[in-house]
């Protein structure tokens, strides 16, 4: 399967990305317009024949058949026997889905209803605060789109805290009051410690001010018992099915902190938009597919090409979580070197995910994305336009500086342009040559760019389940199970075991010199 792509590869090698653009067409035939947004990744070394060969993988791998398995409730999760229907959460038509031969859809609508209603208690009470408590898949999403939907935000003020590090919690619970804030304790599996550890200190803080703890908790949880034994009450629990992926689940109850937020419209809209891209991922052939191309891509650059890392650099700054939810998402879902049926994979596994926004990572990191001896595919996206009418003159300077830096990388300059700027400016003989090489950029450098109407909640949905299924797309391809975790869970349970280390109650017999060593600097400064 792999040889075709490493034939591809090869004779990819010496290929310029900016020859290919003497064929005039080069930009419509690699790109993709399609459910409003065009996704152009002509500024790749791709050409007709290796797309083609990537084409073929993806059907050789049964992309597909996975796609229609996933989609109608099969337990594509093998590993843990679930299915994958994060889809059924947006599935706003409510035509049926069954899992184990029972339609999962009145029950989505129902809890969807649910939320609505307490969203709506929420946002028409004296709540000022709503204290997001999660982790992981139960943070990362409804953090990442509050930020990114930031001007739709006519609700409570929300915070998010996840990490078991004290100083998240200490640092927000300061700026609220105790009689005026809603924690919503979010956990698909309600026993994960950072979470039930910061949520019992929100709860000796409610005791400690003395105000009440009469409907301050919501829980968002497939563990109904656990959540009823914290002591949050049946009718403040929104429950899920384990068939919703942590990562997965900002579509869902694990979305209530993001719906009081933007009120209930602009979520239904959030879903509205991701259910047109399932739709589009679901029915489009596969070169006129985003998710799939957007896959194809991916794959090419890294187990075709090699790159090991791929860069997500929006240039749309309320988009600064997204490269930290593309990390849990793409690197808990394909970090994985087994494949589904137990054996070591052939290729590498899921790429390292990185970036930060633009313009501030020119500023920063782009130094090696264009000099350095690795290289590092771009993913930029930005929107057409921005929120702020008063300040098109910066949405205009985004712009430009995203285009510029897809353009740079593609380029770049030659030793020659160099010396040329470099004699204009009056250096000679040797300090010439020393200098111009310094200021040459290798270019060649491939980048894709998604470029979209505005970042409105549909969009953000698209933008959203786009990644998902390219996640999905990759997955299949690299024949990994990309909805298991088990990579987690070795780190928690040596955690576990540290804790009273940690804290001197047991010795550190058995520890390696290294971690006895950091637990005993631990004790010295701490008595
Ligand atoms: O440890 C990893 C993980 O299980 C993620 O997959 C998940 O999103 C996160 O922890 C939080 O889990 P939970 O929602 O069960 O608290």
């Amino acid at each position: 399967m792999w040889d075709e792509i490493s034939k591809q590869a090869e004779r990819a090698a010496d290929r310029q990305i900016l020859d290919l653009f003497d064929n005039d067409n080069r930009a419509a035939e690699f790109s993709l317009n399609a459910v409003g947004m065009l996704f152009d990744y002509s500024k790749t070394q791709l050409d007709e024949q290796a797309r083609a060969a990537l084409i073929k993988l993806a059907q050789d791998a049964g992309v597909e058949a996975r796609r229609e398995q996933m989609f109608s409730g099969a337990k594509i999760n093998e590993t843990e026997d679930r299915a994958v229907l994060h889809t059924a959460l947006r599935n706003l038509d409510g035509g049926p889905v069954h899992v184990d031969g029972q339609d999962v859809m009145p029950e989505v609508l129902a809890t969807l209803d649910k939320m609505t209603t307490l969203a709506r208690d929420v946002r028409a009470s004296d709540v000022t605060d709503v204290v997001n408590i999660g982790i992981g898949g139960s943070d990362l999403g409804p953090k990442m789109a509050a930020i990114a939907l930031s001007p739709y935000h006519d609700g409570p003020r929300c915070h998010f805290v996840s990490n078991v590090d004290g100083a998240d919690i200490s640092d927000v619970l300061r700026a609220c009051d105790p009689e005026k804030t809603v924690f919503i304790v979010a956990s698909k599996t309600f026993t994960t410690i950072e979470t039930m550890t910061n949520a019992r200190t929100a709860k000796a803080w409610l005791e400690d001010k003395g105000a009440s703890l009469d409907g301050k908790f919501i829980a968002l949880s497939s563990n109904k018992a656990k959540a009823a034994e914290f002591g949050i009450p049946e009718d403040r629990v929104l429950g899920f099915e384990d068939w919703v992926g942590g990562r997965y689940s900002v579509w869902g109850p694990i979305g209530l902190s993001l719906m009081i937020a933007i009120g209930p419209d602009a979520f239904r809209a959030f879903l509205r938009g991701a259910q047109e891209m399932d739709n589009h991922f679901r029915s489009a052939a596969p070169h006129q597919n985003m998710p799939v191309l957007l896959a194809l891509v991916g794959i090419w650059h890294n187990q075709g090409l090699g790159h090991a890392t791929r860069a997500v650099l929006p240039y749309d700054n309320r988009l600064s979580r997204l490269p930290a939810y593309l990390q849990q998402l793409e690197m808990e879902s394909n970090g994985k070197g087994v494949s589904m049926d137990g054996k070591d994979l052939t290729v590498s596994s899921g790429p390292v995910v990185w970036g930060e926004p633009g313009t501030n990572g020119q500023h920063a990191f782009y130094q090696l994305i264009h000099q350095g001896t690795r290289v590092v595919p771009c993913e930029f996206l930005v929107a057409a336009e921005g929120f702020e009418p008063e300040l098109r003159h910066h949405h205009a300077l985004l712009m430009a500086n995203c285009f510029a830096q897809s353009e740079a990388l593609m380029r770049g300059r030659s030793l020659e342009e160099a010396t040329k700027i470099m004699a204009a400016k009056g250096l000679v003989g040797p300090e010439l040559d020393r200098q111009a090489r310094h200021r040459v950029f290798p270019g060649n450098r491939p980048s894709t760019t998604l470029i979209y109407p505005q970042l409105t909640p549909e969009v953000l949905g698209k933008i959203v389940a786009l990644y998902e299924h390219r996640v999905f797309v990759e997955g299949v391809i690299l024949g990994i199970n990309s909805y298991d975790q088990w990579g987690v869970e070795l780190g928690k349970e040596l955690a576990t075991a540290l804790g009273p280390m940690v804290t001197g109650e047991k010795p550190t017999d058995g520890k390696d010199g290294s971690t006895a060593q950091l637990i005993a600097y631990v004790q010295r400064h701490t008595g």
